[in-house]
């Protein structure tokens, strides 16, 4: 699957899950279609918009014309824009205001918004009259190819990121590749590092083809259509077998235990964007499994030359403000690590691989080792 899709209409991508299957649509110019979409799933039915305030200045008009345009009645719930809004306090309110907006069972929620949101909003769904139905409409490149697929929803402890939360698949993703232009080029990136998790975890021929190609997912069109479906078709298929991430779903968390410790440690700030803690984490994942004598020290540099050339950060020292503030010492990740949900009666499971493309889990990784490896790449 190397050759970049025509751009004729949205791409559909069905996430198999029995009577709660859906599909994501991928295409550009179809937030639009929302509305009729929205009506023809679940007619009557009334829409609370949850997004952000910086996502409701550039989308919630648009969104919410499709709505009214299809004669569904809207209300909006706008929360503060960053990580900050996926905590306790961020959750009660999106509750309070569904239940204000006298949001009822069969109703439905439309997540507006990047992973936060998306989180957030769909969380929400989850536990709001003991569930409502949700739409998600990722406006970021790291929900429409991650965060929105796959049903999983929440928010983060001041203990660890992502530690409350429920599995609650939306009814609809509606993933428009127009609504990425918008972003910084630094978040875009950011996003990138998750499109190439897929061809570093499972699919070589990917992996080749964005090593020639990424510059034109960047730009859009075709390329970025073709990036963003592939994506999501790996992450439906993993889903649709391991729903629940009972085994091989965890393949998705590659680059994700260094990456969440690197997002704590940062304080979850700007100095670290998720996908480029995941990129880190990434080449950590790689240069451990090259030290366990699992990959060529080829295959590392492959996977480290590739996000460096779309301008990811692929080494600790890359993290902003490395050398003025530094980062916790080996010991000091490792506890971060620790609470990650990654760790089963105290042994880590990593993701490591076998070869481009070739992921796998590995339950059984020596503390120790971890740990030496880390205390090296932090002083290099
Ligand atoms: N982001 C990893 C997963 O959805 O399983």
């Amino acid at each position: 699957m190397t050759a970049p899709l025509k751009n004729s209409g949205p791409i559909t991508v069905e996430v198999a899950l029995g009577d709660r299957s859906y599909d994501i649509l991928i295409g550009r110019d179809i937030l639009s279609s929302l509305g009729e979409r929205v009506a023809a799933l679940r007619p009557g039915a009334r829409v609370a918009i949850v997004t952000d305030e910086y996502v409701a200045t550039y989308w919630l008009r648009k969104t919410d014309a499709s709505l009214k345009g299809a004669g569904i009645a809207t209300s909006h719930i706008v929360v503060d824009e960053g990580e900050a809004s996926k905590s306790y306090e961020g959750i009660e309110f999106v509750c309070e205001e569904l239940i204000k907006a006298k949001i009822e069972r069969n109703d439905l929620v439309v997540a507006l918004g990047g992973g936060v949101v998306g989180d957030l909003a769909g969380f929400a769904a989850a536990i709001v009259r003991r569930g409502i139905d949700f739409v998600q409409v990722p406006t970021s490149l790291l929900a429409q190819v991650d965060s929105s697929v796959g049903g999983k929803t929440g928010i983060n402890s001041p203990q660890g990121k992502n530690l409350v939360g429920a599995f609650h698949q939306p009814i609809l993703v509606v993933a428009d590749t127009a609504v990425l232009d918008t972003l910084s080029p630094r978040q875009f990136r950011a996003g990138y590092a998750e499109v190439a998790k897929y061809g570093v975890l499972g699919d070589e021929a990917f992996f080749t083809w964005l090593e020639a190609n990424h510059a034109d997912v960047v730009k859009g069109g075709a390329a970025r259509e073709h990036a963003v479906a592939t994506s999501c078709r790996a992450k439906a298929a993993i889903v649709a077998r391991d729903e629940r991430e009972t085994g091989e779903r965890a393949l998705l968390n590659l680059g994700h235990t260094f990456g969440h410790a690197l997002e704590t440690a940062t304080g979850f700030s700007d100095r670290l964007y998720h996908g480029e803690g995941v990129s880190i984490g990434m080449v950590l994942a790689a240069e451990l499994s090259a030290q366990l004598g699992m990959l060529t020290d080829a295959d590392v540099s492959r996977i480290q030359r590739h996000l460096a050339a779309v301008g990811l950060p692929t080494r600790l020292q890359d993290i902003a403000g490395f050398k003025q503030e530094g980062l916790p010492d080996a010991d000091g990740l490792m506890t971060l690590m620790a609470q990650d949900k990654k760790v089963k009666r105290g042994r880590f499971t990593f993701i490591l691989l076998q070869a481009v493309g070739q992921a796998v889990v590995s339950s059984d990784v020596d503390p120790l080792a971890v740990r030496n490896f880390l205390a090296r790449k932090l002083a290099q």
